[in-house]
C-alpha cells in the first residue's frame, strides 16, 4: 500500500482495495464478453444487438475505470492487466451456444446478472467497512448493470 493522506483507516483501505481489484477482474472479463457478443452475433436482429452490445461495453469500460481508480485513490495498486483479470475473475466463461441473437442475449444476460450480483455484494461489503464512497461507487455500477441487464434480457422476455 502507498502512503496517502486519505483518512480512512489503513485496514479499511486494504480490504477495499482488495474488493475493488476483485471486481475489476470481473469487470474486465465482462467487458471482453460484451465485445465477443458485439463481434459474433448474427441474424435478423444483427444491427440492433451489435450496437446494443457495444453500448453495454462502453459503460462496462467506465466501471473498470471507476474500480481501478478507487483502488489507487485508497493507496493500492490497480491490477488491471488481462492476465491478472483472467487469473482472478470469478465470472464463468462466456457461454454463447451459437451465433444467433438469442444465443448471445442468453449468454450476455447471464454474465450481466452474475456481475450485477457481485456489484450488489460490493455495496454491502463496503458499507460494512464504513466506506460510503465505495458503496456509492458499487451502487452506481449495480444500477447501470441492472439497466443493461433489462435492455439485453428484454429481447427474450416476450417469448416466455
Ligand atoms: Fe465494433
Amino acid at each position: 500500500m502507498h502512503k496517502t493522506k486519505n483518512d480512512l483507516p489503513q485496514q479499511v483501505r486494504t480490504q477495499v482495495v482488495e474488493l475493488c481489484n476483485a471486481r475489476l477482474a470481473d469487470a474486465i472479463d465482462l467487458q471482453t464478453q460484451c465485445k465477443q457478443a458485439h463481434w459474433n452475433v448474427k441474424g435478423p436482429d444483427f444491427i440492433a444487438l451489435h450496437e446494443l452490445f457495444d453500448k453495454v461495453n462502453e459503460d462496462v469500460e467506465e466501471y473498470i475505470d471507476l474500480l481501478a481508480e478507487r483502488a489507487v485513490q485508497l493507496g493500492g495498486t490497480a491490477e488491471g492487466t488481462v492476465r491478472s483479470a483472467a487469473k482472478r475473475s470469478t465470472l464463468p466463461e462466456y457461454a454463447a451456444k451459437g451465433p444467433t441473437g438469442s444465443d448471445h442475449v442468453e449468454a450476455l444476460s447471464s454474465a450481466l446478472a452474475a456481475f450485477g450480483k457481485l456489484a450488489r455484494q460490493g455495496i454491502d461489503k463496503s458499507s460494512e467497512l464504513k466506506d460510503a464512497d465505495t458503496a456509492d461507487l458499487f451502487t452506481e455500477i449495480s444500477r447501470g448493470t441492472d439497466k443493461w441487464l433489462w435492455f439485453v434480457e428484454a429481447h427474450l422476455q416476450a417469448e416466455r
